[in-house]
């Protein structure tokens, strides 16, 4: 399992680079970071995350894990606030409006172009961990940030008694 990076760590707030190439190398780390994510019971993990500034993001809402490479924003539509998490921000989360739905373009770890349109959980991780590629963390645009245990007696918590996994 590779270390998590948790909020305060500098590779957490640099600009990640491009993947110049799918090799050996590149699908090892993604197929790491999978587990990681799975272990640390995730739906997204960012390559910054892990301690490497490449544009990489591997994700499951529960249809199998996705690795995206040099993944863009093409088109995004409406708006809606959703509880976040993060795993490098442990025993916290917000709520962040977003754009609801987003069109993501990126390559597979074959190297093919592809696209994915998402809302709901999809939507929101897309976003999330699109941001960390940029050195953004959902706190940034959150109006608070929530700790677990004011959590348990919160009135926000009660309207919303489905816990988030962490991102
Ligand atoms: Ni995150």
């Amino acid at each position: 399992m590779l270390e998590i990076r948790k909020d305060g760590d500098p590779v957490l707030r640099q600009v990640a680079k491009p993947v110049a190439n799918i090799d050996e190398n590149s699908l090892k780390l993604a197929a790491e970071m999978i587990k990681t994510m799975y272990e640390a019971d995730g739906v997204g993990l960012a390559a910054p995350q892990v301690g490497e500034s490449i544009r990489l993001v591997v994700y499951d809402v529960g249809d199998g894990p996705v690795t995206m490479f040099n993944p863009v924003v093409t088109d995004s539509e409406g708006l809606l606030e959703c509880e976040e998490r993060c795993l490098s921000v442990p025993g916290k989360y917000a709520f962040i409006a977003r754009p609801e739905t987003v069109e993501v373009r990126y390559l597979d770890r074959s190297g093919r172009h592809c696209k994915v349109k998402g809302d709901g959980l999809l939507g929101r991780c897309l976003q999330h961990e699109l941001d960390h590629l940029d050195g953004k963390l959902y706190t940034d645009l959150a109006k608070e940030v929530f700790t677990d245990e004011r959590a348990k007696n919160s009135t926000e918590r009660a309207k919303n008694p489905v816990k988030e996994k962490s991102r």
